[in-house]
């Protein structure tokens, strides 16, 4: 395993907890509603076989298994694959790097991509990770692809007033550089604009490509409301503006995640 991957690996387990993640704060609150709205609108009708490629400890997979579709977990985190397995319903999760998949071609109707994205440095990495997704899936099947957007760290650093002189030096560089700077927060990552992620699914092959803003425009008024009164109409309309902005190219590089949402060519 590379250097990077190890890094990752010993981040997810040793010093994140990955399991509670989605109902921390609001913005991973509006990303989990939406991501699984979004999932439930494109997913064939259940019963479905669905490919989680770094799905993590299973958050997605468990809800999908739940509307009655047979989901295939795979994470190069084992503590991840482990977490997976154990927690009801119990989930079919393998270690599996999603770089190279353990996988038949077109085994799988749908392919999600939650995750491995963004920790890859590498654009050829990156496409190759699409193209495997591809691989996978049958044609025609939809294959979803998380991306964390190029400027979700500074703004996130101004909704919950973590902003200082080294923050806005850091929102500089991201004009020009998507890597993460590990010694500001989080791992090993790569943070997308918009045109990027596109761009890449194409080079890849994935067919009729809409990329969606997950949380919308206003997640950093949510996070920045979190403990006022207010606190929960504003996460509501929060939530109503990512409803009808979703897909609206003009606002979604705002959003924290990006989604791209495609097919195999048939
Ligand atoms: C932030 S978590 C997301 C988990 C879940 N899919 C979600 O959206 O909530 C990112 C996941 O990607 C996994 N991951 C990172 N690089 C990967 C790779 N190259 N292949 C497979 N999984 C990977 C990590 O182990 C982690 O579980």
């Amino acid at each position: 395993m590379d250097q990077v991957t190890n890094e990752i690996v010993s981040y997810y387990e040793h010093r994140y907890e990955e399991a509670t993640r989605l109902q921390r704060r609001p913005q991973s609150r509006l990303e989990r509603i939406r991501t699984l709205e979004l999932l439930r609108e494109l997913l064939p009708p259940a019963p479905a076989r669905v490919l989680d490629v770094g799905g993590g400890p299973g958050a997605y997979a468990r809800e999908l298994i739940t509307d009655g579709h047979h989901v295939r977990l795979i994470d190069i985190v084992p503590s991840h694959v482990e977490q997976a397995r154990a927690g009801v319903p119990p989930i079919d999760a393998v270690v599996g790097d999603a770089r190279e998949l353990p996988e038949p071609d077109a085994a799988h109707d749908a392919t999600l991509l939650l995750g491995p994205l963004y920790h890859l440095h590498e654009r050829a990495d990156r496409v190759r990770a699409i193209r495997e997704a591809i691989r996978v899936t049958r044609p025609g099947g939809p294959i979803v692809v998380a991306a964390i957007g190029r400027f979700a760290g500074p703004i996130d650093f101004v909704a919950t007033a973590r902003f200082d002189d080294r923050t806005v030096a850091e929102a500089r560089r991201l004009v020009t550089d998507g890597v993460n700077d590990t010694s500001i927060g989080f791992t090993q990552a790569y943070f997308h604009r918009v045109s990027e992620l596109r761009d890449e699914c194409r080079e890849a092959g994935l067919a009729g490509v809409v990329i969606h803003g997950v949380e919308g425009p206003a997640w950093p008024a949510a996070e920045a409301a979190q403990s006022g009164p207010d606190a929960e109409r504003i996460f509501d309309a929060a939530l109503e503006l990512a409803r009808v902005y979703s897909a609206e190219p003009d606002v979604a590089g705002v959003s924290a995640h990006l989604l791209a949402i495609g097919t195999r060519a048939a």
